[in-house]
């Protein structure tokens, strides 16, 4: 018997296409579980027993449950990785951690509220027994690993400024938040500035975002930065450019037709970095996030993926909307418990 027994909260539907209604996450997860030695998935839950019984014969998951709770009694899981809509992530982490799951690693983005958000840390801060990792993989890419590499090198000089460009700041921005952190040592901002545009409506999961928007950081270390945001974003250069006091930095959308990774020195032409074929993307990140999360089971050792972490992502992500919604700058910590843009979207404010 493996050491680790793992189970899934929402197995999602496989289909030919992911979307943004659907992305089956919990097909990318199972596979990075199953060529770990340690690992064995024993169980799933999913509300819609078809998509739960779909996953289990697809990777040989032997009992299926439509009620997770029921599933976290009956199996008690060493392991959970918890793969549906943010809107469900709260309680659901809640519960595991009530439950006193030993891991338990949740999708992003970590919540649909700012106060869901603040629960969940509290939580799992009140549990040490109780990991909590959100799923961030992209922190385990090539292009980001030897960007953090040459900034701690010394390549740039000093960092002073991340530029950055996404679709959005809550869904898949959320990531891009994470990433600038990580390039900038995990450190906490100090406040944030941002402005939203909502002339259009855009939804992922189950949960609005922006149409476009700018958020301004800056960061207890003195480091700034600026993320522009919207379905244009591609028109704002590469989605990271590092400015150093010595060269910059830039991280590339597509591996093709420049360099993944490449960096300056002011005054010198750029040097591409090999990223052995990785691009913002994989291959193989998932597989890596929870290869770490097993060894931090295993070690003891805090996971770069664990709440703190994503807490610090969730702060600029709700200061921007929260600064968008006072007019203001947003110093933090903030205390609000809603959510900024679904408040201004019920109120109109949004349009
Ligand atoms: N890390 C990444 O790169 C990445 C990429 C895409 C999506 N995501 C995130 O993954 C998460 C999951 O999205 P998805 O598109 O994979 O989901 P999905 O729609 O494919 O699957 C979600 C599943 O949850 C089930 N479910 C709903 N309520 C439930 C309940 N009460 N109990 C048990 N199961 C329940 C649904 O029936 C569905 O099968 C989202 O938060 C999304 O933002 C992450």
């Amino acid at each position: 018997m493996a050491a680790y027994r793992v189970a899934f909260i929402g197995t999602g539907k496989k289909k030919p296409q992911p979307d943004l209604n659907g992305y089956f996450m919990a097909y990318h997860h199972a596979p990075a579980y199953k060529r770990l030695p340690d690992c064995e998935v024993v169980a799933c839950a999913d509300i819609v027993r078809e998509h739960a019984t779909a996953f289990a014969a697809e990777f040989a998951v032997p009992r299926v449950y439509t009620d997770y709770r029921q599933m976290l009694e009956c199996e008690k899981p060493d392991i959970v990785s918890i793969c549906t809509w943010p809107h469900l992530h709260a309680q659901m982490t809640l519960d595991c951690i009530a439950a006193g799951v030993p891991a338990i690693h949740c999708e992003k983005p970590m919540a649909l509220t700012f106060g869901e958000c603040r629960a969940m840390l509290a939580a799992a801060a009140a549990a040490p027994g109780s990991k909590l990792t959100f799923n961030h993989q992209r922190r385990f890419g090539a292009p980001f690993r030897k960007a953090r590499e040459l900034l701690t090198s010394g390549a740039i000089g000093t960092l002073q400024r991340l530029e950055s460009a996404a679709g959005d700041l809550y869904d898949g921005g959320c990531h891009w938040v994470d990433l600038l952190n990580y390039l900038n040592g995990e450190t906490a901002a100090e406040w944030v500035i941002g402005q939203i545009d909502g002339r259009e409506r855009r939804t992922a999961f189950g949960a609005p975002s922006e149409w476009q928007g700018v958020c301004h950081v800056r960061y207890r270390n003195g480091v700034t930065a600026i993320i522009f945001t919207g379905g244009n974003c591609r028109d704002f250069g590469p989605p990271f450019r590092l400015v150093g006091s010595e060269g910059l930095i830039e991280i590339a959308w597509d591996p093709t037709p420049g360099p993944m990774l490449r960096y300056l020195r002011w005054g010198q032409d750029w040097t591409a970095v090999d990223c052995a074929g990785e691009n913002l993307h994989g291959p193989g990140y998932i597989e890596r996030a929870i290869a770490d999360i097993v060894d931090c089971l295993k070690t003891g050792r805090t996971s770069e993926l664990c709440v703190q972490n994503e807490m610090k992502a969730m702060e600029i992500v709700f200061g921007c909307y929260e600064s968008s919604r006072r007019r203001g700058r947003v110093d933090l910590p903030m205390d609000i418990s809603d959510s900024p843009i679904l408040a201004m979207i019920a109120s109109g404010e949004l349009r």
